[in-house]
């Protein structure tokens, strides 16, 4: 579900609720300083609103990913000035790897492409790009000789840095096919740029600015995937979400990853903005200003068994994985390989209708 605040809009983790919601079931079963949990707490919408309420949060989830978004979205001890001296420092080597990928030359001029669409077989047939200033993207046809050269260049390249290879779980639903790997799931191109991006992540930024860099790099990894689709009732080359599932179309867009990153690092520092605004970080005038004196606490363990004191909590929200409709733990396979975080799989719950 789309949610309305910024904080809530740094990552496409699935399943949120809708936050004003969840501060109207906060403000009636709990008070300031309860302690109050939620032991499915997915990206946590419901953790972060009662957190901004003055309450004490224990949030879980046993999925890796889920409670590393958790600690980056209620994280207070982040540094914004920091974070944009470190990817001035990783934007000076990324950005040439970037360009060598995806340039293409008009005239002689080098431009940089910002899709390229491809067939399922990875066979480049369309691109667009944008010259500087103009609004309106410029789309190509891809010559089978142009496509060849690429295709070659691509067979080519040594990707020096390090990618996960992670299997997939079989699972026809969500198309995930016997002996995929995470890696499959990329071009050599995207996996490249992908690859170098966190190798450089590593190299110039540490502490909490690092782990923000990681939940923007998530973010990023499907959007330049080869699970992008055109929206075909708008063009060949219409710019489509992956939503969910490993399936690679007829076609696919496959998207420029430094300028797909800098989209979602800004709605990250967005988001963070937007939940520091509350501490008294903005310019803002706040007449009734909470005096903030709690805490919060995220644990990674099955719900079933959760190890918590007893009558230590005042108010439990659960919101468990309804109906099967989101294969939360196989599909998160895409964000946890590359954070070399591994889910319990056994221990996911799925509530049947
Ligand atoms: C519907 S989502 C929660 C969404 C959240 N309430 C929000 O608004 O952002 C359900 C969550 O349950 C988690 N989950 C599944 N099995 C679990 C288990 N055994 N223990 C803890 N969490 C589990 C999934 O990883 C998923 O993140």
């Amino acid at each position: 579900m789309k949610q309305k605040r910024d904080r809530y809009e740094m990552h496409k983790y699935w399943g949120k609720k809708p936050s004003s919601d969840l501060g109207i079931l906060i403000q009636k079963y709990s008070h300031e300083g309860d302690t109050v949990l939620d032991p499915f707490s997915g990206y946590g919408v419901f953790c972060c609103e009662a957190y901004l309420l003055n309450r004490n949060v224990i949030s879980n989830d046993l999925n890796p990913v889920a409670s590393f978004l958790n600690d980056q979205l209620l994280e207070k001890e982040v540094n914004l000035d920091l974070l944009q001296k470190q990817w001035k420092k990783i934007l000076v080597e990324f950005k040439p790897f970037v360009e060598k990928w995806f340039e293409w030359k008009v005239d002689g001029t080098s431009v940089q492409l910002s899709s390229i669409l491809r067939d399922k077989n990875d066979i480049p047939i369309k691109a667009k790009y944008k010259f500087n200033g103009n609004r309106k993207a410029t789309e190509i046809e891809i010559d089978s000789v142009s496509a060849n050269k690429f295709i070659q260049f691509e067979k080519s390249h040594t990707i020096e840095d390090w990618y996960p290879t992670t299997p997939l779980v079989e699972n026809s639903r969500i198309s995930a096919k016997k002996g995929m790997r995470v890696s499959d799931l990329f071009t050599k191109r995207t996996l490249s740029c992908h690859a170098k991006l966190l190798s450089l992540i590593e190299k110039h930024s540490s502490g909490n600015e690092k782990d923000l860099f990681k939940v923007a790099f998530t973010a990023n990894l499907a959007n330049c995937s080869r699970l992008v689709p055109p929206i075909k009732s708008r063009g060949d080359m219409a710019p489509g979400a992956w939503m969910t599932g490993f399936y690679t179309g007829e076609t696919y867009l496959e998207n420029n990853v430094l300028q797909y990153f800098e989209n979602r690092l800004n709605k990250v520092i967005k988001g963070k903005k937007d939940f520091l605004s509350y501490f008294g970080t903005s310019d803002e005038l706040d007449l009734n200003p909470i005096e903030y004196n709690n805490t919060f606490r995220t644990i990674k363990q099955d719900a079933k068994n959760l190890d918590v004191e007893s009558e230590s909590i005042d108010y439990i929200f659960t919101d468990p994985p309804y109906g099967d409709a989101v294969p939360y733990f196989e599909q998160s396979a895409i964000w946890n390989s590359w954070l070399k975080l591994t889910p319990d799989y056994k221990n996911e719950v799925v509530l049947k209708r």
